[in-house]
């Protein structure tokens, strides 16, 4: 059983242990990745493109992240949960930020959110759920749910003025109560400077070694994302490759008739079959004479 908590993230940061997350977005996912130990699970607005098939997590709606994230606490009940507050669920208004905050704890089970930005909004939501007493973890850098104003999935943080943005960024999330900052694709140095100035943790994904964590995406692990890996990302397995070499195997063998066989078989007593037979034999035969009594 886990111990890790909203709690840990300051306690591993101060004790200099690396935290390890990875997302799920369903049972059979979360029950992998709580079997392997890993400290806490994401249902990241990502499952937009891993498992909604959209080219952009954009399209992800609240219901979707509810259910997965439902789905997830079902299948990892001992692991810490973080639920994403996917696009437009908190831009428009705070209230509606808390509302939706609100029902990824009640209904899908999560012990905290994440949500993306430093904007006004971000801030603000922020600290409402921090004085409501719900755990926020903040994302800066490639936010990808901005990905049509940053202009594709690029590097972010490259220059002075982009760097400053993003350290001010950190720190006011920071000092407003933030558990912890996911910083997604900036450079090393920048990710260093960062979580040398920050009281909450650093969880890196594309940003470089020296953060206080790591996160990365199930499908990008597992050899789950088809042809394309990011490059900040490892099959730690293929998946995929082992999958689909078991489903040709199902395939050829039930195409041959060795599939299934007398272990996968249940049996009755013949008479049982017999009577049941004849019991059928009898009613189509009193509809065929009914037919012909009409004609
Ligand atoms: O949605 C997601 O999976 C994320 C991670 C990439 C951090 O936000």
């Amino acid at each position: 059983m886990s111990t890790f908590t909203a709690t840990s993230f300051d306690r591993y940061k101060e004790q200099g242990t690396r935290i390890v997350m990875c997302t799920a977005y369903d049972a059979s996912q979360a029950r992998l990745v709580q079997a392997a130990g890993i400290d806490a699970i994401l249902v990241g607005d990502s499952l937009g493109n891993t498992m909604l098939g959209y080219n952009s997590t954009v399209p992800v709606t609240m219901d979707d992240m509810v259910r997965a994230t439902a789905a997830v606490s079902r299948g990892a009940a001992d692991t810490f949960i973080v639920a994403d507050m996917p696009f437009m669920s908190y831009q428009a208004s705070f209230e509606d930020g808390m509302y939706n905050a609100g029902r990824l704890l009640k209904e899908g089970g999560a012990a905290a959110v994440k949500l993306e930005g430093s904007s006004r909004a971000a801030l603000e939501l922020c600290e409402g759920l921090v004085a409501a007493g719900v755990p926020v973890i903040g994302h800066l850098g490639l936010t990808p749910q901005s990905v049509n104003a940053l202009g594709g999935y690029k590097t972010q943080g490259k220059d002075a003025g982009a760097a400053a943005e993003l350290m001010m960024g950190a720190l006011a999330l920071s000092e407003i109560g933030a558990v912890a900052i996911v910083l997604e694709c900036i450079p090393a140095e920048l990710a260093r400077a960062v979580t040398d100035r920050i009281d909450c943790a650093t969880i890196g994904i594309g940003a470089g070694p020296f953060c206080d964590g790591e996160i990365q995406v199930f499908h990008d692990l597992c050899g789950l994302g088809g042809d394309f890996t990011p490059r900040h990302a490892r099959h730690f397995c293929e998946g995929g490759q082992v999958i689909t070499e078991g489903l040709s195997e199902y395939a050829a063998a039930v195409r041959a008739g060795r599939f299934p066989t007398e272990q996968q078989t249940v049996h009755v007593d013949k008479a049982i079959v017999e009577n049941a037979a004849a019991f059928l034999d009898k009613l189509i035969d009193e509809a065929e004479d009914d037919e012909d009594e009409l004609v």
